[in-house]
């Protein structure tokens, strides 16, 4: 398992396992590593920050040694702190809470750390950046959602493309390595647009649980 997701050049493509068959996980993870994913999103919400529940830790556990695929979890929840200490059991590698459910958000970013992953914040589509600003500096990644958070196969939000420039500028200026992960409605067809802004991961659940071809799916994304 690398270090980072990001280490490598080109985009890496987390295809989001709550698009998938939620009666064959451990199959869907398997096909998502033989048709070259280069890592999971997972999803994990507690009906209350989002309106949906598509997985439990349980299957996060009982999935994680069935691929060496690295974990990119999305936590959507109220109490960050409480998932991060359940997932320290686990084993993931990254790591993404919402700001807007963040009371400390420089310590749950701690947490993160502690427990050997690399953290992330995401921001809901109308979260301002300002929120970032105070933390830009200890986050290996943003994730801007282009979707409201509790479904797959929503339609994207456009406004996310001049949110997305002005968070490149501010990380160039700032001079630092933070990446960037989109997530919400990244299809084939406009992957294109999240990379020429500066996106580093793609997050596509229906793009790929969707397609007809799979495979294709997955390479077309990676071309974008
Ligand atoms: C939504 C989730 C997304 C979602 C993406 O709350 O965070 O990861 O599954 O699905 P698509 O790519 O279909 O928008
Ligand atoms: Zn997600």
């Amino acid at each position: 398992m690398t270090a980072s997701f990001f280490d490598e050049t080109g985009v890496r493509i987390s295809p989001s396992l709550m698009c998938a068959d939620q009666a064959n996980l451990a199959g869907e993870v398997a096909n998502l590593e033989a048709i070259g994913a280069d890592m999971i999103h997972l999803d994990i919400m507690d009906a209350h920050f989002a309106p949906n529940m598509p997985m439990g830790l349980g299957a996060l556990s009982d999935l994680r040694d069935r691929t060496s695929l690295p974990f990119d979890v999305h936590l959507m929840v109220e109490d960050n702190d409480w998932f991060i200490s359940q997932l320290a059991e686990i084993g993931v590698q990254y790591v993404a809470v919402h700001a807007e459910s963040a009371r400390h958000l420089d310590r749950t970013l701690g947490l993160i750390r502690d427990i050997g992953a690399e953290a992330g914040v995401a921001l809901n589509p109308a979260t301002p950046l300002d929120i970032l600003e105070h933390v830009l500096g200890r986050l290996d990644f943003v994730m801007l959602m282009t979707v409201n958070p509790g479904f797959g196969g929503q339609s994207l939000i456009e406004g996310v493309f001049p949110k997305m420039e002005r968070i490149r500028k501010r990380i160039d200026q700032l001079g630092l390595d933070t990446l960037i992960e989109v997530d919400g409605g990244v299809k084939t067809h406009n992957a294109h647009q999240f990379t020429a802004a500066g996106a580093h991961a793609l997050v596509s659940g229906s793009g790929v649980f969707g397609a007809e071809d799979r495979v294709a799916a997955i390479a077309a994304l990676k071309a974008s």
